[in-house]
C-alpha cells in the first residue's frame, strides 16, 4: 500500500480544533490499514508568529513542497491585529498558495439532505443543492502589484491594490472549471464584472474563445458579479460550475457557504498544474472558514468542513473516491439523527462539541466498513 505524506497546518484559534477530529480518523484509517498516512505537523498563521516571527517559516514551506498534500486548519484573530502588515497571520496562507502555485481553488457547496432546514434561505431554495464555485487563487488583486499605502503630504493617504490577470491565467483555470463541468452536469457559469474592469473584460473573452476551441459541448453562460451573488441566494440550484476570479470568488463562496447551513460545512481543494510526467499536482486543502475567534478554544467548532477538506484530499490528491463517498455517507447519517454542532442549531437537534462531532462521523464510518 502507497504511504502518502501530509503536512498537517493546524494554525489558529478553531484550526487546531478541527484538524484534531482529522487526526482522530487518519489515527484509525492507519490502525486499520485501510491506508497508510504519515503525517508531520508544522505552524502557520499566528501561532508561526509568535514562534518565530513570521507568519509561515522557510523551513515550513520546503516541508509544504516535499509533502504530498496539506492539510490546513486556518488562521489568524485579534491577538495579531497589531503585527507588522508583511507577517500578519493570513500572509502565511497566501504565500503557500502562491509559492505552491495552487491556482485552482475548488469550494464545492452541498446541502446535505438534513441541514435544508438549517439555512437562513427557505428549505426549497437549498434542498439537493451542488454546485462548484472555481475560485481562481494565485492572481487578481490578492497579488497585484503595485500595492501600497502612500502619504501624500497633505493629510492625505492614498491606497494602491491592483487588479492583474494575465492570458494564461485565465485560460488554465477556465480549462479546471469546464472539466469539472463536464464531469457533473456539463454547465459553467463564469463571473465577472466586464461592466467595470478591464480584467472582466478579458476574463470574459478568455473564458469564451476556451469555450469555443475545446469546450463546445459544455453549456456556458456570463453573468455580471452582482447580479451572480444575488441569483447565488435567489435561486442557487440554476448553477453547476461557477468560475470566478480571486476577490469575487472569495466573496461568493462565502455566501455559498450559508446555503448549506453554515460556514463551518464548506470544504475546499486548492491544486496546482498537474505534472506531465508524474501525473501529480501540488495541493493543498482546507476549509473555507477562518479561525473563528468568537468561539475558539470553546469546542464548540463544526470540524465538517475540515473533515470534509479532508476527502476532497482522498478524492484529489489520493484515488480514495471511495473512502471519500464513506465519510460524505457518515457525514449524512449523522446529521439525519439529528445531531449538530451550534452553528447548526435547529429545532430537536441535539448539541454536540466539536469532538463529539468527530467522535460521531467515525463510529459511522468504522459501522460502514462493517
Ligand atoms: P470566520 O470564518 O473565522 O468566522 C465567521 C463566523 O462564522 C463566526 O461567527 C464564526 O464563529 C463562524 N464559524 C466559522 N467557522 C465555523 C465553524 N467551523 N464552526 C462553527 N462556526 C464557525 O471569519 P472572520 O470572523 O471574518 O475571520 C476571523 C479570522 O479568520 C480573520 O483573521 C480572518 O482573516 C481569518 N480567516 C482565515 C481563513 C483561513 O485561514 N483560511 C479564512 C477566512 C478568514
Ligand atoms: C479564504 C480566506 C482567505 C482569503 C484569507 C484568510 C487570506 O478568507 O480562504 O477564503 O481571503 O482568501
Ligand atoms: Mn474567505
Amino acid at each position: 500500500m502507497a504511504t502518502h505524506k501530509l503536512l498537517l497546518l493546524p494554525g489558529d484559534g478553531i484550526g487546531p480544533e478541527v484538524i484534531a477530529e482529522v487526526k482522530r480518523l487518519i489515527d484509525w484509517l492507519n490502525a486499520q490499514g485501510i491506508a497508510s498516512f504519515e503525517t508531520e505537523e508544522g505552524l502557520v498563521g499566528g501561532a508561526s508568529y509568535d514562534a518565530d516571527k513570521v507568519s509561515v517559516t522557510d523551513a515550513t514551506m520546503a516541508k509544504a513542497q516535499a509533502a504530498d498534500a496539506v492539510l490546513f486548519g486556518a488562521v489568524g484573530g485579534p491577538k495579531w491585529d497589531a503585527v507588522p502588515y508583511e507577517v500578519r497571520p493570513e500572509a502565511g496562507l497566501l504565500r503557500l498558495r502562491k509559492d505552491l502555485a495552487l491556482f485552482a481553488n475548488l469550494r464545492p457547496a452541498i446541502c446535505y439532505p438534513a441541514l435544508a432546514q438549517s439555512s437562513s434561505l427557505k428549505p426549497e431554495v437549498v434542498e439537493g443543492l451542488d454546485i462548484m464555485i472555481v475560485r481562481e487563487l494565485t492572481g487578481g488583486v490578492y497579488f497585484g502589484e503595485p500595492k501600497t499605502i502612500t502619504d501624500l503630504g497633505n493629510g492625505q493617504k492614498r491606497a494602491v491594490d491592483t487588479q492583474v490577470y494575465d492570458t494564461y491565467e485565465i485560460e488554465r483555470i477556465a480549462r479546471v472549471a469546464f472539466d469539472l463541468a463536464r464531469k457533473r452536469r456539463n454547465k459553467l457559469t463564469s463571473m465577472e464584472k466586464r461592466n467595470v474592469m478591464k480584467s472582466g473584460v478579458l476574463w470574459n473573452e478568455v473564458v469564451t474563445q476556451v469555450h469555443q476551441r475545446e469546450y463546445k459541448d459544455v453549456t456556458l453562460e456570463h453573468q455580471l458579479a452582482d447580479s451572480g451573488g444575488m441569483q447565488l441566494v435567489r435561486w442557487p440550484k440554476q448553477f453547476d460550475v461557477i468560475v470566478t476570479d480571486n476577490l469575487f470568488g472569495d466573496m461568493l463562496s462565502d455566501i455559498a457557504a450559508m446555503l448549506t447551513g453554515s460556514l463551518g460545512m464548506l470544504p475546499s481543494a486548492s491544486l496546482g498544474e498537474t505534472d506531465a510526467r508524474s501525473g501529480r499536482r501540488k495541493a493543498l486543502y482546507e476549509p473555507v472558514h477562518g479561525s473563528a475567534p468568537d468561539i475558539a478554544g470553546e469546542g464548540k467548532a463544526n470540524p465538517i468542513a475540515m473533515l470534509t477538506s479532508f476527502g476532497m484530499a482522498l478524492r484529489y490528491s489520493f484515488d480514495m473516491g471511495d473512502l471519500a463517498d464513506k465519510l460524505d455517507q457518515a457525514i449524512a447519517a449523522v446529521l439525519a439523527r439529528g445531531l449538530r454542532t451550534a452553528d447548526l442549531a435547529g429545532d430537536g437537534a441535539t448539541i454536540v462539541s466539536t469532538a463529539g462531532m468527530g467522535e460521531a462521523i467515525l463510529k459511522e464510518v468504522q459501522a460502514l466498513h462493517g
